[in-house]
């Protein structure tokens, strides 16, 4: 791994004061081991204090760091400078904030509609089965868990609803769908019936293309178009029943 890299950054600037958008070059020197978030700090500390972006655990679990590198939805607290260089083949990267809602500043986007996306669909559980075990806790078979448990790595950083061909106009978006999903599979959810009633609604898993865009870019690599899957595959079940 090269210790120092001449890296070329080209960032999709918005001031909302003037509603002026432009792209802005930076060229700087940085070592392998830094993170795409550590070179807008260098950004921000020794050429452009106005430059704006998100983060906030720096360590891959909040997803607030997440824009568009050179068109790929990624985090950027996870992408070491190395890896990008490799990753793209080349040094120089365009960077863009990723498109579920409108852009407040630079890189920072408005995630209030997107997360609206995901809240609609109650990702929670909405009336709770009769415990059959007779315990104060629900066991779950380790065997029904297995099939959603890998969804519960999703940290919403709509990654997946950025790369995905349909968009938020009018989607719910992948990881929503995934995420009622969860509960769709989750033995103690007793509202299967409403949640498949919404999946299968106008904004629901009618407008996916099976593109498989979301699996490919989700950094927690969670097969994300294998629950939207499940859902089209849920309504195909209920068409041949009736
Ligand atoms: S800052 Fe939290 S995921 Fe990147």
């Amino acid at each position: 791994m090269s210790d120092s890299y001449e890296i070329t950054m080209k960032i999709l600037r918005y001031d909302p004061s003037t509603k002026k958008r432009w792209t802005q070059q930076y060229r700087l020197q940085a070592g392998g081991i830094l993170r795409l978030t550590d070179l807008f700090r260098k950004i921000n500390m020794e050429q452009d204090p106005s430059l704006a972006w998100n983060s906030s655990c720096e360590h891959g679990q909040c997803g607030s760091c997440a824009v568009k590198v050179n068109g790929k939805p990624l985090l950027a607290c996870e992408l070491l400078v190395a890896n990008a260089v490799k990753l793209f083949g080349i040094n120089q990267f365009f960077i863009e904030p990723i498109s579920v809602g409108p852009v407040v500043r630079d890189l920072i986007v408005d995630l209030e509609p997107a997360y609206g996306r995901v809240e609609s669909l109650k990702p929670y559980i909405m009336k709770r089965k009769e415990n059959l075990y007779g315990t104060a806790e629900y066991r779950i078979a380790p065997q029904e868990m297995e099939s959603y448990l890998e969804a519960t790595r999703c940290i919403n950083c709509f990654c997946c609803a950025t790369a995905c061909m349909s968009g938020p106009k009018n989607f719910l978006g992948p990881n929503a769908i995934m995420a009622s999903m969860v509960r769709v599979l989750d033995p103690r959810e007793a509202a299967t019936e409403q949640r498949l009633s919404v999946l299968h609604g106008p904004e629901g898993v009618r407008h996916c293309h099976t593109s498989r865009a979301c699996s490919q870019v989700c950094p927690k690599e969670i097969d994300v178009a294998h629950y939207v899957a499940l859902a089209k595959a849920a309504q195909t079940k209920k068409h041949r029943e009736t």
